[in-house]
């Protein structure tokens, strides 16, 4: 099967098809890890914070549009959906951990490196051995009605990594609407947080991880881990990290 990546917008289905949508914003990650690489300190959070924001949406937007109808037009699409499930989850797992982090820290330029070579993995697997088995079994029409209701997902969807939610549904489409409104919120603040200083910048950043907590309190839920599959479920020391460290950078940490 020819990779996506070498077909042309009309081979893929014309520039509304879900193909040429996510090839186009696999384009903008690239841009953004660049970019990444190119800063540090205040300025490379801001970056990140977008990286996340996309990042995280079209992963979602994946796995509750894309995934399921690959699994319905290919034999071998649940083990392959499976695979580029469990890097996301690892994405969602390296992602919580540098969101603990702070720029400085120890281990962060390591978290960074690991992240933008799982992210490149995965845009690799999904436009040469996955997206492929999609145009083979959808016609034009199906692409292009995938790509409305991907784009439709993308504008609602979580931003942020929660690695206790299950990656398919229903777990993922329960926990969508209250995790979304969360995070964009945290998004917010966290932009706040970088503009100000002092005490409206230490407002602003306690404001969001109260918000995390409230986050972290979701994901706790049982029903959002409803459909999960046992190779996607994070490992022991995600839970613990994730579910019972969700404090505030400590006053030693802030600079
Ligand atoms: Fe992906
Ligand atoms: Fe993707």
């Amino acid at each position: 099967m020819t990779s996506i990546a070498d077909q042309t917008v009309e081979e893929l289905g014309g520039p509304s098809s879900v193909l040429v949508r996510m090839r186009r914003e696999h384009g903008e990650q690239e841009a953004l890890l660049q970019r990444l690489e190119a800063t540090s300190g205040d300025a490379q959070d801001e970056v990140l914070t977008r990286l996340w924001r996309l990042v995280f949406t079209h992963a979602y937007a994946e796995e509750t549009v894309v995934w399921p109808a690959i699994r319905a037009v290919s034999r071998d699409g649940d083990e392959l959906t499976l695979h580029i499930e469990q890097g996301h989850q690892k994405l969602s797992e390296l992602t919580a951990e540098l969101e603990r982090t702070r720029p400085g820290d120890p281990g962060r330029g390591e978290l960074i490196t690991e992240l933008a070579a799982e992210l490149r993995l995965d845009i690799r697997e999904e436009e040469d051995i996955l997206l492929p088995r999609l145009r083979e079994g959808a016609d034009d029409r199906r692409l292009r009605r995938l790509g409305r209701a991907w784009a439709l997902v993308r504008s609602t969807a979580p931003t942020r990594p929660h690695v206790a939610v299950s990656r398919r549904p229903p777990g993922n489409l329960i926990a969508a609407a209250p995790l979304s409104v969360l995070d964009r919120s945290r998004d917010r603040l966290d932009r706040a947080a970088r503009d100000r200083s002092g005490r409206v910048r230490s407002g602003a950043e306690a404001a969001s991880w109260a918000l995390a907590r409230v986050a972290g309190a979701i994901e706790r839920s049982r029903l959002v881990q409803v459909g999960e599959r046992a190779r996607t479920r994070p490992g022991r020391w995600t839970v613990h990290r994730w579910l019972t460290r969700n404090t505030p950078p400590t006053s030693d940490q802030s600079d």
